[in-house]
């Protein structure tokens, strides 16, 4: 057990996952979890987004399917990416839906591993406070949610960003829907310590591989399209501190976009459930892939080779992606 200096609680799972208080030290603040990979130097993890709703629209295959390439692949963690449940979050820690959607559904030998979660806009239309609770933890030890954290594997570092306070629109035009901006409010200056908590700890970070993982797109061209205010205040940090991958959900579909100024590509893996809008709208940068359907992607990292793979809800790849780095400074 070991408390982060907010208060949040991590139980310590059969693997290793410990929260340490090395940002006392650097003067970082946002909590930080090491989980290294239990096979040496090879990191594998799937990640998924967008999911919860008690099985229906496929999510119940495309839980199966995680399960035999969790399998495959030996992986250490999962990823979400956020809209945990719909359409409203949880109504609190009791609410049968978490197991509903998550415990009753993930059920696969391989998929017993953390489920290192970020919160979605769907997921803040409901009881922040309880996704976040450790009472979670009781009911399924492998929850592990949190608003922006670091995820240290040794190999990567993962750099979770609570993405949803960034949306003006939801702070200013809600419509039919109530956000619980408990703890978050106000916008400016949340999204601005965030930011500068962020920036620092990548600027820190002797990473070999650095990746965000966000809800909302970055860039995208399906539904939702690009984020504005994230295109506006994130991207430029993203872009500065040499990040490799941005992670997010939000739009229903599986892509991968390159970025023309710099090395940094946008990878959404948002097909966890409901899919299909039958949007395509490209956008400036270069569409390298997009599949409008159901699935779920693999990541694979060694110090000098990332590999990124996307299933559809048949469980087949249907897109493989690599890139590598030259070991001139030795690993430690
Ligand atoms: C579930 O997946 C099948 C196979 O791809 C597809 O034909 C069907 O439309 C999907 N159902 C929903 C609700 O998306």
């Amino acid at each position: 057990m070991a408390a982060t200096e907010g208060g949040a609680v991590v139980s310590s799972l059969s693997v290793v996952v410990a929260v340490t208080l090395l940002f006392l030290a650097s003067g970082e603040e946002l909590p930080r979890i090491t989980h290294h990979p239990e096979n040496g130097g090879m990191l594998s993890l799937l990640v998924v987004g967008d999911w919860g709703r008690r099985g229906l629209y496929n999510q119940s295959n495309v839980a199966a399917q995680m399960g035999k390439a969790g399998e495959r692949l030996g992986i250490d963690f999962v990823v979400s990416t956020g809209d945990n449940f719909y359409e409203d979050g949880l109504t609190g820690v009791d609410d049968p839906a978490f197991m509903e959607s998550f415990t009753y559904l993930y059920t696969a030998a391989s998929l017993q591993k953390p489920w290192y979660s970020v919160l979605g806009n769907h997921d803040y239309r409901g009881d922040v406070m309880a996704q976040l609770d450790s009472a979670l933890r009781i009911i399924d030890t492998r929850w592990q949610c949190m608003r922006s954290f670091i995820l240290d594997t040794g190999v990567a570092e993962f750099f979770f960003v609570d993405t949803t306070p960034f949306v003006v629109h939801y702070w200013e035009n809600p419509e039919d829907h109530q956000y619980d901006w408990r703890g978050v409010a106000p916008r400016e200056a949340y999204v601005g310590k965030l930011l500068k908590e962020l920036d620092m700890a990548l600027a820190a970070s002797a990473a070999r591989w650095k990746f965000v993982v966000g809800h909302h797109t970055i860039r995208s061209v399906s539904d939702h399209g690009d984020t504005e205010e994230l295109v506006e205040l994130l991207l430029p940090i993203l872009q500065r501190r040499n990040v490799d991958l941005y992670i997010n959900g939000h739009d229903h579909c599986l892509e991968h976009i390159g970025s023309r100024h710099s090395q940094l590509q946008f990878l959404t893996s948002g097909g966890g459930s409901k899919a299909w809008r039958g949007v395509f709208a490209p956008n400036t940068d270069e569409v390298r892939f997009f599949y409008d359907g159901q699935g779920f992607m693999s990541m694979q990292v060694t110090p000098s080779h990332l590999e990124v793979v996307f299933y559809d809800v048949h469980g087949r790849a249907i897109y493989t992606w690599g890139t590598s780095k030259d070991l001139l400074h030795p690993f430690v």
